[in-house]
């Protein structure tokens, strides 16, 4: 059943090329996005959307709420939902309620969903499992057809929510008028692009794995990112923790020097997700400042980066949600290979279950 592939997290890892064709079919058409699961003029009446999800569903989340804010101009936010439970929020009916999750049966997530509905909530989820509780619980589901996904730590996943969250805020845009149909067009020749920028390449899995061996032992990972790379940056140190038992924290760039600056030294490793396309400059200075106090460096983008101790020249430069695909490739990468280098079952991680059912 891995088809040759060492665990099931790589095949998935692999597999996110193929399952971002179908999480897009009959949906991204060429001037239009359509969800025939959305009533016609399903965002008439809303007027802000909040959204509620666990782990790394919440890392979709809060890529998304850029997206929302930016491309449909509503406001968007999003909230981890064991949070969310028990701090008697503030709920308005002209608020839709979006739960993210890949099993649909979270425990948190679905007894979010289920008080948003009590308060009179519009509801709609985006879940991988048909007839889950989280579908079944919601007025509205759209399925992220990424197919079952067995490895823990979820890549196919995450990367099928964040399409089609990224889809959302297109047809919400579309819907409420806020981009023109030049920019839409653009947007869905740079989606059509996706599955081509989540193929892997011999050159890279072979990087990957021959960097690794350096980056097994020192104190501490940071990913550091901005706008939709920091939630990158937190999913990113995630899979890592998750599956290398090392400590990792995912950071906006430019709070560093807030504090997390003095842990820097050569053995703190940071991992940089440097686009082209988003505050590439402020980013560059944000990394040149862990490089001056001797931070080892891996840098991931399409411009050459001097500094970095280790450098990953990613392919696309042209748009960010491009950009963030191919980066999401190599820092699931980057966390299978450290892992296997240690020696740990990536597929069965140490305290951890595919699905969280309790609270
Ligand atoms: O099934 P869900 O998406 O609701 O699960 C939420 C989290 O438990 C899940 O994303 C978890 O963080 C994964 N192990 C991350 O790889």
């Amino acid at each position: 059943q891995k088809d040759g592939y060492r665990f099931f997290m790589e095949k998935e890892i692999y597999e996110q090329s193929r399952v971002m064709s179908e999480t897009m079919m009959g949906r991204v058409l060429d001037e239009a996005i359509a969800f025939d699961e959305l009533d016609e003029n399903f965002f008439e009446g809303i007027s802000s959307i909040k959204i509620c999800a666990c782990g790394t569903s919440y890392h979709s989340a809060l890529a998304s709420a850029y997206l929302f804010e930016r491309i449909a101009k509503v406001r968007c936010d999003v909230e981890i939902a064991s949070e969310f439970r028990y701090k008697e929020p503030l709920l308005t009916k002209d608020t839709l309620f979006i739960t993210i999750s890949q099993s649909g049966e979270t425990a948190d997530t679905l007894e979010a969903l289920k008080m948003a509905k009590r308060a009179g909530l519009k509801s709609l989820s985006i879940c991988n499992v048909d007839n889950s509780s989280i579908v079944r619980e919601s007025d509205t589901a759209i399925l992220t057809r990424a197919g079952i996904e067995k490895g823990v730590a979820s890549t196919k996943a995450f990367a099928t929510q964040t399409m089609v969250l990224w889809m959302l805020a297109l047809y919400a845009g579309q819907e409420k008028s806020t981009i023109s149909k030049e920019t839409l067009k653009n947007e869905i020749t740079a989606m059509l692009q996706t599955p081509k920028a989540l193929i892997v390449t011999d050159t890279l899995h072979t990087k990957l794995n021959r960097l690794s061996k350096r980056y097994l032992h020192g104190h501490g990972f940071f990913f550091i990112g901005r706008d939709i790379f920091y939630p990158l940056a937190l999913e990113g140190a995630l899979k890592l923790k998750e599956i290398s038992y090392r400590h990792a924290e995912g950071y906006p760039a430019g709070e560093m020097k807030h504090g997390p600056i003095a842990l820097a030294d050569s053995e703190l490793f940071t991992i940089a997700l440097m686009p082209k396309t988003m505050h590439y400059d402020k980013i560059k200075s944000n990394v040149e400042e862990l490089s001056a106090r001797d931070a080892t460096i891996c840098a991931i983008s399409p411009i050459p980066f001097d500094l970095a101790d280790d450098f990953i020249q990613t392919t696309y430069d042209a748009h960010p949600m491009l950009e963030f695909f191919e980066m999401m490739v190599v820092t699931q990468l980057l966390a299978l290979e450290i892992s296997v280098r240690l020696g740990n079952d990536v597929d069965m991680p140490r305290n951890l279950a595919k699905s969280v059912t309790v609270e």
